[in-house]
């Protein structure tokens, strides 16, 4: 099986060498998000936001909290990707726009808020999970973007996450889940790197 999409999944890599002098406008960053944004999230929560780091001076703040990883300097943008600790109480904003446009009855936001406010409110835990796993799929769907613009990207989880939490101005119901640098590749990065054989990760049941 092969298409254009499969394609793009298939020859991602986790870049190392950027072309600093190349940029991005704040329209390409703004359209990488808006692709990251139509990823899936719990209830719809969309509990996530995304700082965009392209300025020489905001980069020259995250690089010394981020082990000065050269992908900061280098390519055009880093994200910090935030997840935001699951809260039920957003639900009725969060689903007000599909009811407005007849997506979902108006009924239906009650029968969603109650089971996430029992699977979320008192289990801090699951909360943070759920912040991990939004920022992840809207990190990955911006993954898959870039390489299809023929940008690289790197996730990266070398950073101070306390010191970026203060440095950026995070609230205290967000996690820095990831740092996720996209820009275009200059020569010298690897090739795609081996994966484990399916028979070990595989479990068919
Ligand atoms: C959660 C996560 C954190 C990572 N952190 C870093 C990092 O801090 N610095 C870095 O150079 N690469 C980082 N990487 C890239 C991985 O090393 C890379 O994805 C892995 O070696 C597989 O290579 P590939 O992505 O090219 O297939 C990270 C990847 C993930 C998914």
């Amino acid at each position: 099986m092969n298409n254009a999409v499969i394609e793009t999944i298939l020859s991602r890599t986790a870049a190392k060498y950027y072309d600093p002098a190349a940029t991005l406008s704040d329209d390409d960053i703004r359209e990488l998000v808006r692709i990251g944004t139509t990823a899936p999230t719990s209830f719809h929560l969309q509990n996530w936001r995304f700082i965009a780091v392209r300025s020489p001076e905001a980069k020259a703040r995250l690089s010394p909290i981020a082990w000065s990883q050269p992908a900061i300097t280098d390519a055009a943008v880093t994200f910090i990707v935030c997840g935001q600790l699951a809260d039920s109480s957003v639900i009725p904003d969060r689903l007000a726009p599909l009811v407005a446009s007849g997506v979902m009855p108006e009924t239906m936001v009650q029968e969603w808020e109650i089971p996430a406010r029992d699977l979320y409110m008192a289990y801090p835990q699951r909360q943070r999970d759920e912040a991990v796993r939004t920022a992840t799929f809207g990190a990955a769907a911006m993954i898959y973007a870039a390489r299809s613009m023929g940008l690289g990207s790197t996730p990266m989880i070398g950073f101070d996450d306390e010191a970026v939490h203060r440095e950026f101005g995070l609230t205290k119901d967000e996690v820095p889940v990831m740092l996720l640098s996209i820009g275009t590749e200059r020569s010298g990065n690897w090739a795609q790197k081996p994966r484990r054989p399916i028979t070990e990760v595989l479990n068919l049941v």
